[in-house]
């Protein structure tokens, strides 16, 4: 699992390596660009301009939205990723924070219409995952989703199936969404296969 200093060393040659393998159509981001978009319709087409950005890295998503006119909170762990965050995005909250350790008291109360994570929660083990999307989704505003974008599968064997196709390539220290056994803790989940090892999951705000 990368550190926070990991990711500083990684953040320059990123989105380079992300475009790399996303345009080989290898795992681990074949299907990038497509799942990121794919989450920014989605906002595009609801209510609402308060996003959050869990793990924003360099702003590739969020940059975007920023420029629409929507209010961007962020938080990374990496100091170098968001120097280059901020640079796109100057009047963000951009927040330094291990979300390993749930969110920052400082959005205690705050309440956002889409909170996006991509490519980051693969960091928390599965039940750490459980506890940190139900913390989410106590910020969500009503009608707000949960947009997730990452290496994710509809079942166990699928993921299985992808691991034994990338062989050496495979990363045993990522801890991949698999929806079928998510959705038992969020029955509202809506899971898409966007290529070979991409998904995109949309969790929308307890009624
Ligand atoms: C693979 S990058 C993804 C960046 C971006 N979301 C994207 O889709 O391109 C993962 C990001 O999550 C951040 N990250 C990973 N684990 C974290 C943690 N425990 N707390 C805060 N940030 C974390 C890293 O610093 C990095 O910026």
């Amino acid at each position: 699992m990368l550190s926070s200093k990991g990711f500083d060393l990684w953040a320059d040659n990123y989105d380079r390596t992300v475009h790399l393998s996303d345009q080989d159509d290898s795992y681990p981001f074949a299907g990038y660009k497509q799942v990121l978009g794919r989450i920014y319709e989605t906002i595009r087409a609801g209510e609402g301009r308060r996003v959050m950005d869990i793990g924003f890295g360099t702003a590739v998503l969020t940059a975007r939205l920023y420029a629409d006119g929507y209010t961007i909170t962020g938080i990374d762990f990496s100091e170098k990723m968001i120097a280059i965050a901020s640079e796109k995005m100057p009047a963000a909250v951009l927040i330094r924070h291990d979300f390993s350790n749930g969110l920052p008291a400082s959005l205690d109360g705050q309440q956002f219409d889409s909170i996006v994570c991509t490519y980051a929660i693969h960091h928390l083990t599965d039940e750490a995952k459980i506890r940190f999307l139900t913390d989410l989704q106590r910020h969500l505003a009503p009608g707000g989703k949960i947009l997730l974008g990452d290496v994710a599968f509809s079942t166990r064997q699928a993921l299985e199936a992808c691991k034994a196709r990338s062989g050496p390539n495979w990363d045993d220290d990522e801890i991949y969404l698999v929806a079928d056994e998510l959705s038992a803790a969020f029955p509202e989940l809506v899971f898409e296969q966007i290529s070979h090892c991409a998904g995109f999951i949309c969790i929308p705000a307890k009624k």
